[in-house]
């Protein structure tokens, strides 16, 4: 039996017993089924790293309008398709307030999660042109748009921008757009897994070509404003939220409230879509819709099929949110800012380790502290440190798993990761180094 934090024959039985084939290669939501299990064996807490989950209360603001909109009775009503008035205002007013762009609200459209609005997005524009059926994606990426891609058949391709960053981007990029298959592109930004923030530069890049090429560029936006190396907080004063949407009209942005407004459990997101796209009509569309405009065909074709709209109160509790957040009398960046604090102070403990950062940079300037940071141990591939770290009470997912070439690395989250919890982490890295 090894000398490690969790019993050694607890984790291999609960390992057994999960029936994986790789503990490293396991889903993100497999590795939480298995730690949830070793968690409840040995009665010993684990360092929690591998779920992307808000670990802050979800904005009260929200909370409370939900309940009066509830006990108003919407719950026996179904919402609009495309939304309630009063949140496709709040979200235009948002857009043009925090990314200063001009966005009517008709193009503004909130989902079940911003995860459908990229469902929906990928089906439709995948759909609009015969020759161009296949979607591209900047990764290292999440890996649900990829399994959305598999559930329904949609070709994708994909490619690391690790070493193709600044204007290296530009004949990477051009070597899969001039192909004439790439409907869309899609890349988080800051990104899960790694925290890269796109330049400027680089969004000029991606902006630029997808004029040329006509390309969507799905700007998945999950983590608005999370680059707290600037302060994108000010409604309506710059800095604002850096995105493509200065540099091309041909955009869909995906804004989720999961992590911005800690409201993941209500399952309601923003997809947002440039008046000029939103108003195409596109022919090859009628093979699919009853219309060939693009936006009628999302509204009353796609989102339609996939849930008619989503769920009437959260549609309340994101419209209050977000108009606190126009008005200026809720800093929503003020609360999420803990988890930038939390990864500095952590990456410190893995480095001070031996362990080393994988995306350490944006450019010139060391990569930001945010909801995310990537590791690698020497020696280990990252499937076999996942492995190795659950002895240690340590879970993570493997970088394998997320599109990357750096299969070295894995990625770990620091929201659900307690500050109490902290003495415990730097004990159990402390273990693994000396074991190590
Ligand atoms: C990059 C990225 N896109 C989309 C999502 C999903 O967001 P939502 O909860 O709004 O569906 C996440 C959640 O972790 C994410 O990391």
């Amino acid at each position: 039996m090894k000398d490690t934090p969790i019993n050694y024959n607890i984790v291999n039985e609960k390992v057994k017993e999960m029936n994986l084939s790789s503990v490293g290669k396991a889903s993100i939501r497999e590795i939480k089924r298995l730690i949830d299990n070793i968690e409840a064996a040995t009665g010993q807490k684990y360092i929690r790293m591998e779920m992307g989950v808000p670990g802050l209360p979800p904005a009260a603001i929200g909370v409370e309008a939900e309940i009066e909109a509830l006990k108003k009775g919407v719950a026996s009503i179904y919402p609009d398709i495309d939304g309630i008035p009063e949140l496709k205002k709040e979200i235009s007013r948002f857009v043009k307030l925090f990314i200063n762009i001009d966005v009517s609200p008709q193009s503004c459209i909130p989902t079940v999660g911003s995860m459908q609005a990229c469902y929906a997005a990928f089906m439709t524009v995948n759909r609009m042109r015969k020759e161009k059926n296949t979607t591209l994606f900047i990764d290292p990426g999440f890996p649900v748009h990829k399994q959305q891609h598999k559930v329904i058949g949609i070709p994708f391709e994909n490619f690391d921008v690790y070493n193709y960053r600044g204007n290296k981007l530009k004949d990477k990029l051009e070597s899969y757009l001039q192909k004439g298959h790439i409907s869309c592109l899609l890349y988080s930004n800051p990104n899960n897994p790694s925290w890269i923030c796109f330049t400027d530069e680089e969004l000029k890049i991606i902006g630029d070509l997808a004029n040329k090429y006509d390309v969507v560029v799905m700007e998945d936006l999950a983590y608005f404003a999370m680059d707290f190396r600037k302060d994108y907080s000010k409604p309506g004063m710059p800095p604002y939220q850096p995105s493509v949407t200065k540099y091309t009209d041909n955009y869909i942005l995906f804004i989720s409230s999961s992590k911005a407004f800690s409201y993941a459990g209500q399952r309601i997101g923003m997809m947002v879509i440039s008046d000029a796209l939103f108003k195409r009509n596109f022919p090859d569309l009628l093979r699919f819709y009853a219309s060939d405009n693009f936006g009628r065909a999302m509204i009353f074709g796609t989102v339609y099929a996939l849930s008619s709209g989503t769920s009437h109160s959260a549609q309340y509790a994101l419209a209050a949110i977000l108009k606190a957040a126009n008005d200026g009398t809720f800093n929503f960046i003020e609360d999420v800012k803990e988890y930038g604090e939390k990864a500095r102070l952590m990456k410190k403990m893995f480095t001070d380790n031996g362990f080393k950062i994988v995306y350490d940079m944006d450019e010139g300037e060391p990569i930001a502290d945010g909801f995310y940071f990537t590791i690698s141990y020497p020696g280990f591939t990252g499937v076999e440190l996942l492995e190795e770290l659950v002895y240690y009470g340590i879970s993570a997912i493997s970088l394998a798993i997320t599109g990357s070439e750096r299969t070295e690395g894995l990625r770990a989250c620091v929201s659900l990761v307690q500050r109490s919890q902290f003495p415990e982490l730097e004990y159990r890295l402390k273990k693994f180094h000396e074991n190590h």
